[in-house]
């Protein structure tokens, strides 16, 4: 479906992310006709060039990005064609008044600022004061949204000094992948899962997202965050949210976010002993984490563990167990349902028994396995075994399974002014509010995370945070 047409201004399209996901995102969706005939996206940044120096740079980045797409020379022209530039010094005054000579004046207006935090505030105060925004304006903001509540707060504050909340969308890109919207039709469109979905029924959940890949590149940033600042607060808790929350009313904005925030608000303090922190070490001299973060004394987690309980009607009794970290054995990532044991078993007991579960995975090879109990085939006897019924969203979809990158959804959600997938301003600092003390604990005490390899399944102790509650993580692989 066509959107209404645009000016999308991209600050920061020199960066990284711009270069690798924002413009091949607009870039896809420009290719199956979803960008109307005049959209125009217009770069912004402090570098000096001219048009044809920013489309030049286009080029390069989408034929190092999206390969397959850019070989087509005459897609890319058509494309290269949406393209302006504008020089703006985004502390200063310089460049504000051609960007408003560059806009139109009657197509939906988006800012998307693919900056450092600290440009938000003086960019939105730029285009408020030069008259750039409207009223019907969007701008769009990249994580790290703060690093605590503190820092989230006067970030919020700073851009609603120029934007309303409905014109303000904070990316969160694990909301635009589509096992993760999935989830949502998973929980809401069938009949069978709901009755279930409670702590009656299910005995505890794990959310893990590994990823084999370390901090190579990154480590000055990473080295600030962590695993808790960079994953937890913001895309572990949304798939806890959306695997958490209540049926919301509708499927409104502000009705998923109300829900979302409920649960975040509900979720208890969790202490440090029900906290794992690890940090990868070298295997074979390379490849450690002090090495890739340029600090040999790095008190920094790459990787964490945690229990979560939920203190609300529906979760009482059913922890949640998180986990997620750099330089696993696997790029991973699933949310497990495991479901208590029948209440009275008829059967002879079976040895390694897991039990009921549902398993959502999210990336790679999207799809749904229920794992459930059969008897094993032959004449042994009632001898039960557990298999899997297996749905990838590739084999049963076909080419329609050939999900659009996260980013591109965003994107033109922005545009349509859809706000259900990004974070509203309580919830991130919700998010915030429940963080902060157990990193205050950690770091207060400069507790040091315990080593793992490379290339393993983090440390030993995470095993331990399911194995003294009688449970066990499954493999990731
Ligand atoms: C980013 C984090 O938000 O998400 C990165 O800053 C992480 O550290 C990335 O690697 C993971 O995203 P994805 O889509 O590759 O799972």
């Amino acid at each position: 479906i066509p959107v209404d047409s645009f000016d999308l201004v991209l600050f920061g399209v020199t960066g990284d992310l711009a270069r690798r996901k924002i413009l091949p995102g607009l870039f896809h969706r420009f290719i199956v006709g979803q960008m109307p005939e005049d959209a125009r996206v217009i770069g912004s940044a402090r570098t000096d060039m001219d048009r044809a120096g920013f489309q030049n740079l286009v080029r390069t980045s989408l034929l190092e990005f999206a390969p397959e797409t850019a070989k087509s020379n005459e897609a890319l022209s058509a494309f290269l064609d949406r393209l302006d530039y504008v020089k703006v010094d985004a502390t200063g005054d310089k460049g504000w008044s051609e960007l408003v000579e560059t806009l139109r004046p009657d197509v939906v207006r988006a800012f998307y600022l693919s900056v450092t935090p600290s440009l938000f505030g003086p960019i939105a105060a730029n285009l408020s004061e030069h008259g750039i925004a409207t009223p019907d304006s969007r701008i769009v903001v990249e994580k790290p949204f703060g690093r605590d509540l503190e820092t989230s707060k006067a970030l919020n504050a700073e851009l609603r000094r120029c934007f309303d909340e409905h014109q303000i969308y904070r990316i969160d890109h694990y909301l635009g992948k589509e096992t993760v919207q999935n989830l949502m039709a998973l929980r809401f469109a069938n009949s069978l899962w709901e009755p279930l979905w409670n702590s009656t029924h299910v005995d505890h959940v794990q959310i893990t997202v590994s990823e084999s890949l370390g901090v190579e590149g990154r480590g000055e940033y990473y080295n600030r965050s962590g695993a808790m600042r960079d994953m937890v607060q913001n895309h572990l808790v949304q798939l806890l949210c959306l695997t958490a929350m209540e049926p919301p009313s509708k499927l409104a904005s502000n009705a998923v976010r109300d829900e979302k925030v409920k649960v975040i608000e509900a979720l208890e303090p969790v202490p440090q002993s029900d906290i794992v922190r690890g940090q990868y070490r070298a295997v074979s001299g390379k490849d450690s984490y002090v090495e890739h973060a340029g600090d040999p004394n790095s008190l920094t987690e790459s990787f964490i563990a945690m229990k979560i309980n939920i203190g609300n009607w529906r979760w009482a009794g059913t922890p949640f167990y998180l986990r997620t970290g750099k330089k696993l054995r696997a790029r991973s990532s699933e949310i497990a349902i495991v479901f208590r044991d029948p209440p009275h078993m008829i059967f002879p007991k079976m040895e390694g028994r897991r039990g009921n579960a549902l398993i959502i995975r999210l990336q790679p090879d999207e799809g749904i396995t229920l794992r459930t109990t059969i008897k094993e085939p032959g004449p042994g006897g009632m001898r039960l075994a557990e298999v899997t019924l297996d749905m990838t969203f590739a084999e049963a979809l076909g080419e329609q399974a050939q999900a659009q990158d996260a980013y591109e959804r965003l994107i033109m959600d922005v545009i349509r002014g859809d706000q259900t997938l990004f974070m509203r301003g309580d919830e991130v600092e919700a998010a915030w509010e429940w963080a902060d003390p157990m990193i205050a604990g950690w770091e207060g005490a400069a507790l040091r995370p315990a080593p793992y390899d490379a290339g393993s399944s983090g440390p030993e102790d995470a095993l331990m945070l399911l194995h003294r509650d009688g449970r066990r993580w499954r493999e990731i692989e």
